[in-house]
């Protein structure tokens, strides 16, 4: 549906006229002080969850979860949602948009139901693909607002108890709201990588087949909720999120805090023309492991068309995951393991032999878009090293080459430099210990675009835990190695790295 109103507006002689026509132009227009405002209205920090049980078997919590319609939607357009609860309990969603407000990380935006809730059934288990989907009947649907800005937003599902000597329960569900102005910054969420990990019902993330770890061929559906996260560690209190809150959210929460003009994308928007090449800059954020192919094209010419791309992030643009549609026909809900990015990593050790065993080069060299691949190991923790503090990048952090920021790097990174990118400079570079003691190492770079434009890499998953740290936020501790939390010299070096690709200087 969507597909068909923009390509209608883009193929328009009138485009004003029919952009106001679905009231996008009041929406669309550039207010550079659109983010700045939002966050003066008061926030709250009940976005986040008080209780929630896991399932034995700990992947799912079948007293209340659910999951949405779609990944990211347009303000005017419909949203369904779709929710469970075992027993049949009533319940109530509240709709948060995450940012900065103040120090609260949330605005409550309003709370819809009571709802009758009823039991919905687990699907099976496709037995060619493993794929798990939903196919429930929605609870409610809600006409996203005009004036609800572009974010992240939280559904935070609640059970009503039926006596006073009940408790409540809870989980999330996430969607983005996007919009088509031309902000300064794109935030991308990685949601592909979330749904790739997720295990829900039982264990049926792209990681589970008895085949392999990375068994190609392998579906996960966005009709599903999203289980616990199941990697690093157990964080029972971001159940339905995916992996929003624990890499993201830390980004998110600082970019609003500096009044940064931000709008949010999901990985899915990517594949529409114009989606990313309105911005300044984009941001990869996390752990933005999962491409589908037209996603690397559409960045390849966004490169060469001037668009900054700050990859803050590690292990990205690493698996090739075409997206289909779902059973009842709505685009792009389900992604499919084909292959890897690049070359094929090679290793001799027994640990990683299950994993490469299986995977094929099915997609271009991710170098092309981001300096810097995943290599092997590609895990493990280490301190971000300084190796050329003359760099504009640098300015201001009083860092000095050898100079570290430890535990920054980790659980997954980047490294092996393009060889024929022209123009590329290695900023840091060190070792990581991945499970503890077995080396490897990780390289941060940046490289010039065509159009005075740039490419910086940080190559570590952990960037955004210098950043900041929001109300609820855990840090990480993976590999034995852990990030530090908010330190000046991350938040410097991403300011400057920001200000020269908004403002053409550091
Ligand atoms: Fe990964």
């Amino acid at each position: 549906m969507k597909k068909t109103r923009r390509s209608f507006l883009a193929s328009t002689a009138l485009p004003a006229l029919a952009a106001a026509a679905s009231g996008e132009t009041a929406r669309g227009a550039a207010r550079s002080r659109l983010i700045e405002e939002e966050n003066a209205n008061p926030g709250t920090t009940d976005w986040q969850l008080t209780r929630v049980r896991l399932n034995k078997g700990k992947y799912r919590t079948s007293l209340i979860e659910g999951y949405v319609s779609h990944q990211s939607i347009h303000a005017g357009e419909t949203l369904e949602f779709f929710v469970s609860t075992e027993p049949a309990r009533r319940f109530t969603i509240d709709l948060y948009r995450l940012g900065y407000y103040g120090g609260k990380g949330g605005r409550h935006m309003t709370r819809l139901g009571p709802f009758a809730g009823t039991i919905q059934a687990t699907p099976e288990m496709q037995p060619d693909n493993r794929l798990r989907e939903c196919e429930w009947e929605a609870s409610t649907s809600l006409a996203i607002p005009e004036d609800w800005p572009s974010g992240i937003y939280l559904g935070k599902l609640t059970t009503v108890p039926e006596s006073e000597s009940e408790p409540y329960w809870q989980s999330y569900t996430i969607f983005v709201i996007r919009d088509d102005r031309e902000a300064d910054v794109i935030f991308q969420t990685s949601d592909n990588t979330s749904q790739a990990y997720n295990r829900w019902p039982e264990n049926e993330s792209l990681y589970t087949d008895p085949r392999g770890a990375q068994a190609p061929g392998v579906s996960v559906s966005f009709d599903r909720p999203y289980g616990l996260y199941p990697q690093i560690y157990e964080n029972p209190l971001s159940i339905g999120s995916g992996e929003f809150l624990l890499w993201e959210f830390p980004l998110a929460y600082w970019l609003e805090k500096e009044g940064y003009d931000v709008t949010y994308l999901a990985n899915v928007d990517m594949l529409e023309p114009g989606s990313i090449e309105r911005a300044k800059v984009f941001l990869s954020v996390a752990h933005d492991e999962y491409w589908d192919i037209r996603q690397f094209e559409r960045m390849k010419s966004a490169i060469a068309g001037g668009l900054n791309v700050l990859w803050l992030c590690g292990n990205s643009v690493f698996i090739d995951s075409p997206f289909t549609p779902s059973k009842s026909g709505r685009p792009n809900r389900v992604i499919t393991r084909r292959g890897c990015f690049g070359e094929l990593r090679q290793d001799e050790t027994e640990s990683y032999a299950s994993i490469f065993d299986t995977l094929e080069s099915t997609a271009p060299d991710e170098r092309e878009i981001m300096g810097v691949r995943s290599v092997v190991p590609f895990n493990g923790g280490g301190d971000w090293t300084c190796r050329n503090a003359a760099h504009w990048v640098f300015e201001g952090t009083g860092m000095t080459d050898g100079d570290s920021i430890p535990g920054l790097v980790g659980w997954e990174h980047h490294g092996e430099p393009d060889p024929d990118r022209e123009g590329l400079e290695i900023l840091a570079e060190g070792r990581v210990w991945a499970g503890g003691t077995r080396e490897g190492k990780y390289t941060a770079v940046i490289f010039p675009g065509p159009r005075g434009n740039f490419v910086f890499n940080a190559s570590t998953v952990f960037w955004n835990m210098g950043l900041a740290s929001p109300p609820g936020h855990w840090l990480p501790w993976s590999h034995f190695s852990r990030p530090h939390g908010p330190d000046e010299r991350v938040q410097r070096i991403t300011k400057n790295l920001l200000d020269r690709a908004i403002k053409g200087m550091a």
